[in-house]
């Protein structure tokens, strides 16, 4: 088997002073990557920063051989995306991967969310996400290699209560993430997400009893393999934690057609509910055109 290397390579982490990103910019640098260690420092609600948080995951990487710098820039305004990609260009010369995954929590039920807590929320995981990688992408574009990984989460591909906020950022990340896959493809750029889900502090009282089995380092190996010039894969969302990994996907069912002509009634749509809801014969639509080629053939007859 081949060994996954990143010799030569620059990545930026975001959200790396602790938890799953600090695991990502060990293993990086491990395998010989320069490492970007960005993180702001703040707490889990994003109040507060302070610079040990990036400045001691450096350190570790540096004791352990490695190369890295911090950058303690906020990925949540336009202008702390543009510096972490800056850092990692001045630095190193180029950005070739960047893996995103920087974030904070303001749960709370859909009744009770103020308008900071969506905001707070939806600037450092999905516009943060944007700040980030479009100064990256540039870079990427002009030589011809990127791989960008995105954090989403269980929370907004499948829905849990008290994260509006949360899940609507996180599932954001999935349509960014799908449309740089189409457009990066020609420059050699690849795009991917994942649902991790590990005992950080972020989840440290939710886990319960299985906490000590979803170590992040659990997740790690899927983000190396997302994140090196070994993965092909593009446009895709994966499920990791606890050392199970697995795909996750948007499927199109066949659904129901009434025929050409057929004018359907809402009173239609209550009638072939069943058969617009079944599962059999779905396809993976990986742009626009599929789901309308799949449209057209229908219409066809
Ligand atoms: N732990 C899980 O089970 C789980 C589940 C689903 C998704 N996630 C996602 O994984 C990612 C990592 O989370 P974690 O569990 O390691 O939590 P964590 O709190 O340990 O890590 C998040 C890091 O992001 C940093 N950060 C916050 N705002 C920032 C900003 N504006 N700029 C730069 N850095 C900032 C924090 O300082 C912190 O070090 C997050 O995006 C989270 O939403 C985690």
């Amino acid at each position: 088997m081949a060994e996954i290397t990143f010799d030569g390579r620059v990545a930026i982490v975001t959200g790396a002073g602790g938890g799953l990103g600090r695991t990502y910019a060990l293993e990086l640098a491990r395998r010989g990557a320069k490492v970007v260690v960005n993180d702001l420092g703040g707490s889990v609600d994003g109040t507060g920063g302070e610079h040990a948080a990036a400045q001691k995951v450096v350190d570790e990487i540096k004791a352990a051989g490695g190369e890295a710098v911090p950058s303690y820039d906020s990925v949540s305004t336009p202008e702390g995306g543009e510096s972490i990609v800056k850092t990692a260009v001045d630095s190193f010369g180029k950005v070739d991967v960047v893996i995103n995954n920087a974030g904070i929590l303001r749960d709370k039920s859909f009744a009770k969310l103020t308008w900071e807590d969506l905001d707070a929320v939806l600037d450092v995981h999905l516009k943060g996400a944007f700040y980030v990688s479009q100064p990256a992408f540039k870079v990427m574009k002009e030589n011809g290699y990127g791989r960008f990984v995105f954090t989403a989460s269980n929370a907004g591909v499948f829905g849990n209560f008290g994260q509006t906020n949360y899940g609507a950022a996180k599932m954001g990340l999935v349509g960014l993430s799908n449309i740089i896959a189409i457009e990066g493809e020609k420059a050699g750029i690849k795009s991917n997400v994942i649902c991790p889900v590990a005992a950080t502090r972020m989840t440290m009282e939710l886990l319960g009893d299985f906490a000590s089995q979803l170590e992040p380092e659990l997740v790690t190996p899927l983000v190396t393999f997302l994140a090196s010039e070994a993965c092909d894969v593009t446009h895709e969302i994966f499920s990791a934690a606890g050392g199970r990994y697995a795909r996750v996907f948007v499927g199109l069912a066949p659904g129901w057609y009434g025929g050409k002509g057929h004018v359907p009634t809402a009173e239609d749509v209550l009638d072939n509910l069943a058969q617009i809801e079944k599962q059999d014969g779905y396809i993976v639509p990986t742009s626009v055109g599929d789901e309308l080629g799949a449209l057209v053939s229908v219409l066809a007859g």
